[in-house]
């Protein structure tokens, strides 16, 4: 069997669950039952504890949540009143009997999930599958007495976990390998993101989070818990000991630290003042506290010791991988940067000195055994799969919708060239992580440094299209494979793939003119030269921000194909790879001549009033493009025009808006 990078690829063995039980109706384990009933409504979801009380609160915070839900427009009262049916709790085993799966969130006690466990086995069908919401505790431990191992791990949930994508996926040595598959299908499938870590204590997020906490208590001879937490804000959103409070978390580190201690030795020993304290004179996120130099510098080397220390040692054991560890980081545990990056920033000679220092305080941690350069060769931010002699191109941004920046196009141009030149390897297809986005666009946090930059805006649009122009030139095919929305940037890269399929259900969407801006990478320049007779399809994208659903692109030419899943997605793009292969054209270079956009009001398709300027700004653009003399004049009319667009009152406000969740008035702006 095949373990893809990307677990959308091979679809599941197994149907998605009709009915899970949550055995534990404490914190996460409610709210592990709102992820599920929320990506899939019309599951039977059974909480199960010894507590009635509990599972009260249980049921009342799912109804809060939905509640909340409907109030901030994520999700409508219909959808609402289907997640809160069929909603169960008891204090019965077994109603467990006909689950499909079952997930245990109890407290961390092996005497007590062991219980649990035989009493699920001796109720669930030997199929169904059994996992673990511990933190810490090995699934060989956990799962020790279980006759039917083999449908049996550790999925490991990070709070909230309604909210959270991360959740590792344990690999253990009884586990069925097909399991496994299902499994992180089943995650990827309902909007999470499975990572999959070795059966070790701790697996590999919380060694990293476990052992920043036990370190940042082990250097309070350096300095106050206030003024640890003020270094610490250099590498999260929330130091160390306000998570503490926050998670009432002393008793776990003392327990998770132990053992690993137990396991692994004594230099994890937990840190004995964990035993007296009770809560933290913590820092507030974002509110700094002066630290004496010589003591911040001796608590960064140490913060940033345990991580250089951990993510080596991670790595080393084949714990995660590079990019997961990345990921999870930052995802799961809200560093501001993964420990391979901030490793990298730091330069050799620094991570060295660090580890020295770190060895002599803190004697028997590990350190990287190798040098730098070997912990920094993978991808961030792709997931490079073989499909036949078709290499699949996954973005995955999960965080983002799959919102494309320059190191992501980067990355994507470093695949293709490294493969472009190989015999063996027929064509490309990029597809979006997950079953929602392909890509939602240029990544809009990065656009206010160039607002009012005309120049410096152009360029950014001409960095970011480095990897479309890459395209235009090849021969080899390359396929995008639109797995759901493929918005602004992302669809300016779909656009300039030599084929596109599309699921059924996906859509496009130019939605920059609701940013104040103009699409400056392309798309008023490619799209009317590949398919002249839909330029009033594409004048409606751009100028009304109308939505183009993948049935009606497929009716005008503009997507080849279209698949009913995504497996099928993937095969459809394969064979119109297939299909390319020695027969991929260069865009048309000389000028063209399409019908001009007709005069309108300057309004979106949903009634958004728009900038008037930026409307004039885009219907010049597409008109200089069509008449310019050879694509890549006319690409470079895009560019500036993205440039001056940049420099409107109405980008400031449209940008500022999105970055601040609010609606943007053009009224004022003009
Ligand atoms: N750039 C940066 N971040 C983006 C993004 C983009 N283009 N598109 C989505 N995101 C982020 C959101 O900010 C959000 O992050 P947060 O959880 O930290 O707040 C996350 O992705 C999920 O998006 P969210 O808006 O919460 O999901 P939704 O289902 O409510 O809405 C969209 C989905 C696509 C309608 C909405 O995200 C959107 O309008 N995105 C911008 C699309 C766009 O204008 N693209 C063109 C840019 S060139």
């Amino acid at each position: 069997m095949t373990s893809f990078n990307n677990p959308l690829i091979a679809k599941s063995t197994r149907p998605l669950p009709r009915h899970v039980v949550v055995v534990g109706a404490g914190t996460i384990g409610p709210d592990i039952g709102y992820y599920l009933k929320s990506a899939l409504p019309d599951l039977k979801l059974t909480l199960i504890d010894v507590a009635q009380p509990a599972l009260d609160r249980a049921m009342q915070r799912l109804a809060e949540y939905t509640t909340k839900a409907v109030a901030r427009g994520k999700m409508s009262q219909k959808l609402a009143d289907k997640v809160g049916q069929n909603v169960h709790a008891t204090l019965d085993y077994a109603a467990a009997a006909d689950a499909d799966w079952a997930i245990e969130a109890a407290t961390e006690d092996l005497g007590l999930k062991r219980r649990i466990f035989a009493q699920l086995e001796s109720l669930m069908r030997p199929d169904a599958l059994i996992t673990s919401n511990t933190s810490s505790l090995p699934a060989a431990r956990v799962f020790a007495d279980l006759k039917h191992k083999q449908r049996a791990t550790v999925t490991h949930f990070f709070a909230p976990a309604w909210r959270n994508p991360v959740v590792e996926v344990v690999r253990t040595a009884a586990l069925d390998p097909q399991v496994l598959e299902d499994l992180r299908w089943w995650f990827a499938m309902t909007g999470k993101v499975p990572l999959v870590t070795a059966d070790v204590p701790c697996f590999m997020l919380d060694r990293i989070f476990d052992n920043w906490c036990n370190e940042a208590a082990l250097v309070l001879d350096r300095a106050s818990a206030i003024e640890i937490d003020t270094v610490a804000g250099e590498f999260v959103h929330a130091g160390p000991f306000f998570v503490l409070n926050l998670a009432n978390g002393n008793p776990i580190i003392i327990e998770t630290n132990t053992l690993q201690a137990d396991e692994e030795g004594e230099h994890y020993r937990p840190a004995t003042v964990f035993r007296s304290v009770k809560t933290w004179n913590a820092g507030t996120p974002g509110k700094l506290v002066p630290v004496a130099p010589e003591a911040a510098a001796a608590v960064r080397d140490r913060l940033l010791g345990i991580l250089i220390s951990q993510a080596g040692d991670i790595l080393d054991r084949n714990i995660g991988a590079p990019a997961d560890l990345e990921l999870g980081c930052r995802l799961a545990l809200g560093f501001k940067t993964g420990p391979l990056e901030l490793m990298r920033q730091a330069g050799e000679e620094e991570v060295v000195r660090i580890g020295e220092r770190l060895q002599g305080e803190r004697p028997g941690l590990p350190l990287p055994t190798q040098p730098l350069t070997t912990y920094q060769d993978f991808a961030r931010h792709v997931l490079v799969d073989d499909i036949g002699d078709v290499k699949l191109i996954t973005i995955r941004r999960p965080e983002a919708l799959n919102a494309l920046h320059d190191d992501i196009n980067d990355e994507i141009l470093a695949v293709i060239r490294r493969f472009e030149d190989d015999a063996a390897v027929r064509g490309f297809v990029i597809i979006g992580y997950g079953p929602r986005a392909f890509s939602a666009g240029a990544d809009i946090g990065r656009f206010p440094t160039v607002l009012g930059n005309a120049e410096a805006a152009a360029q950014y649009a001409r960095d970011f299209s480095k990897l479309f122009q890459h395209l235009d030139g090849m021969t080899k095919p390359v396929v995008a494979a639109l797995n759901g929305m493929a918005l602004g940037g992302g669809l300016e890269l779909a656009l300039r793939c030599h084929g596109i399929v599309a699921a059924q259900d996906a859509f496009m969407q130019l939605p920059e003119i609701s940013l104040g801006i103009v699409p400056g990478s392309g798309a008023m320049v490619a799209p009317y030269r590949r398919w002249p007779k839909a330029a009033a399809v594409f004048h409606a994208m751009m100028r009304r921000n109308e939505r183009l659903t993948a049935k009606v692109a497929h009716e005008n030419g503009i997507v080849d194909a279209l698949a009913g899943s995504y497996d099928d997605l993937i095969a459809r793009a394969v064979e119109r790879v297939d299909a390319l292969v020695g027969k991929v054209m260069p865009p048309t270079d000389g000028p063209v001549a399409i019908d001009g956009p007709p005069p309108i009001e300057p309004a979106a398709a949903n009634g958004q009033k728009l900038s008037a300027e930026v409307l004039g700004l885009l219907d010049k653009a597409i008109m200089d493009a069509a008449e310019a003399p050879s694509f890549a004049a006319a690409l470079e009319v895009g560019y500036r025009a993205f440039g001056n667009s940049a420099c409107t009152a109405a980008a400031r406000e449209g940008i500022d808006a999105f970055l601040n969740r609010r609606t943007p008035d053009f009224g004022k702006t003009g």
